[in-house]
């Protein structure tokens, strides 16, 4: 069993895989994030219209793919058909969407850790994308390198009827800065960290969040001399499009 084992949150975090140096939420963004020494990433999952949880940010597929159209109009093979990296750079042309099984068995390979946000999508039902997401989550990763987050309440609310112990599930509350229930919230959720738009973010939110007990987490900074007061505010981690950048910014905040 991994219930012992807690969770020591990183400094920094790349957000959707290394994205400011590969195509975001690809196999291609992680591994360039550990190659950049990055130990933790955080990605978006979403399901397929046939089911399949996918490592996927957009409701639909133009931004990001060659393709276009709703994500959840796709099934698996349709959605493989796609090129996700060339919108990037040539170099990324052969990159394939990626399964959340094939990027969790990418992550065990390489010992990070792994922030997966539940992007709950308009007319999706948020507790079929978690009923399908959890148990697969609990299975590959020990609880001391998994938090999983989401901005719908609804959302965490499935995450933790799956897994009651907030010690085996860390759960993270996303906001773009506090609201009115958030303390109701996070006491319902028996919520492990609150995550923050850093730009809105003020001293007194901090330490009300700090004060209850939360780790408080940015997102999604690639500034590290603007960001550089939160640190004192008890912001423990940033996420970012690029990690390296806060190396040397902050003290600790190697990896
Ligand atoms: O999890 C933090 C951040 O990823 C939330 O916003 O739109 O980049 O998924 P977004
Ligand atoms: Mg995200």
């Amino acid at each position: 069993s991994h219930s012992g084992m807690s969770l020591t949150l990183p400094r920094t975090i790349a957000h959707r895989g290394l994205s400011a140096h590969a195509p975001e939420n690809t196999l291609a963004a992680v591994r360039a994030a550990h190659a950049a020494g990055c130990r933790w990433v955080e990605l978006d999952v979403q399901q397929l219209g046939d089911g399949t949880p996918v490592i996927w940010h957009d409701a639909g597929v133009r931004r990001c793919s060659n393709g276009r159209g709703k994500l959840r109009h796709l099934d698996l093979a349709q959605a493989r058909q796609l090129d996700v990296g060339s919108w990037f750079s040539p170099a990324f042309r052969h990159e394939r969407m990626a399964t959340l099984d094939e990027m969790l068995a990418l992550i065990v390979e390489y010992d990070m850790g792994l922030n997966l946000e539940l992007k709950i999508s308009y007319r999706h039902r948020p507790t079929a994308l978690v009923e399908a997401v959890v148990p697969r989550l609990l299975a590959a990763l020990p609880p001391s390198r998994l938090l999983v987050s989401s901005f719908d309440r609804v959302a965490l609310r499935t995450a933790r009827d799956i897994e009651s112990d907030p010690h085996r599930l860390h759960l993270g509350l996303l906001s773009d800065k506090l609201t009115k229930d958030w303390r109701a919230d996070v006491d319902t959720l028996r919520a492990y960290s609150v995550h923050l738009d850093w730009r809105k973010l003020k001293p007194a939110a901090a330490d009300a969040v700090r004060s209850a007990g939360l780790h408080l987490l940015c997102y999604t900074a690639n500034d590290p001399a603007m960001f550089l007061p939160r640190w004192e505010w008890g912001v423990e981690a940033v996420i970012s499009d690029d990690p390296p950048l806060f190396h040397g910014h902050v003290a600790g905040a190697t990896s």
